[in-house]
């Protein structure tokens, strides 16, 4: 007779070895566990298709945010251009910590960009247990929209309280499209077959998930219609 353990698949069975969140687990093993999938998918042009041309002018408008030579953190790591972007903007004088559960997707990265970015660090951990320490800039890039509501909340607040006074949180996520947007039911149609945790973001504001959002200036843009948003987060200096 088959053991239990060989009906599940190759991708979710190193996913559990590796202590990798449920939701993770449950949802996303099969693309984040997949370094084939991950090759294939990790194309700026193809994110591009997909998102009518957002992809590009979000990940140039993110790494605008970032001060030349700054220590930045990134909770997750992401397909196509966004870390290499990010990380020419910071320049051989900052640091770059990637931060992510995956084994998979930070080998992938370490392989993509150790040469090109040696100030790089690719480290495996979870961004919902606090920081060890503290940062210029930390990044959270389509993260929240992938997790449940409770550890999407302790990412917000891990983010913002690892972040040094005058720092910068800056979140890059989908938004509540208004509801003549084109591509909006498509899109709520995707989320519910595939991210369940998706839409409820659509229904909160990032800032309502920070336990302090008094001590930050807040401020938000949108793209492509309203379907995503940068929420950027500066933390107040003490006058004192
Ligand atoms: C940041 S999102 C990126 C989504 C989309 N694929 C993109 O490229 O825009 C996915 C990444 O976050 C990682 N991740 C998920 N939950 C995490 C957590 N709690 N802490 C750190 N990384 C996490 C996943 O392993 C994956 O590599």
């Amino acid at each position: 007779m088959k053991k239990k353990a060989d009906n599940i698949p190759p991708a979710q069975r190193a996913a559990v070895k590796a202590k990798i969140p449920s939701y993770q687990r449950e949802f996303y093993s099969w693309l984040y566990e997949s370094p084939r999938l991950t090759r294939w998918l990790d194309h700026q042009r193809l994110l591009n298709v997909l998102t009518f041309g957002a992809s590009g002018k979000m990940l140039k408008s993110c790494a605008n945010e970032i001060p030349v030579s700054s220590d930045v953190l990134q909770m997750g790591a992401t397909f196509g251009d966004q870390i290499g972007t990010a990380a020419a903007r910071v320049g051989i004088y900052g640091h770059y910590d990637l931060l992510d559960v995956s084994m998979v997707q930070l080998r992938h990265q370490r392989n993509k960009y150790c040469y090109l970015f040696p100030f790089m660090r690719f480290i495996n951990g979870d961004a919902a247990e606090q920081p060890k320490r503290q940062y210029d800039v930390v990044i959270c890039y389509m993260l929240l929209h992938e997790v449940p509501s409770g550890t999407r909340a302790q990412i917000v607040n891990n983010a913002l309280n690892c972040v040094k006074p005058g720092g910068k949180v800056i979140f890059v996520d989908y938004n509540n499209s208004p509801v003549w947007h084109p591509l909006r039911w498509l899109v709520k149609m995707f989320n519910r077959l595939y991210q369940p945790f998706a839409e409820k973001l659509w229904h909160n504001e990032i800032k309502n998930y920070a336990r302090s959002p008094s001590g930050y200036y807040w401020r938000k843009t949108t793209f492509f219609g309203r379907m995503y948003q940068k929420v950027t987060a500066v933390r107040k200096e003490s006058l004192y």
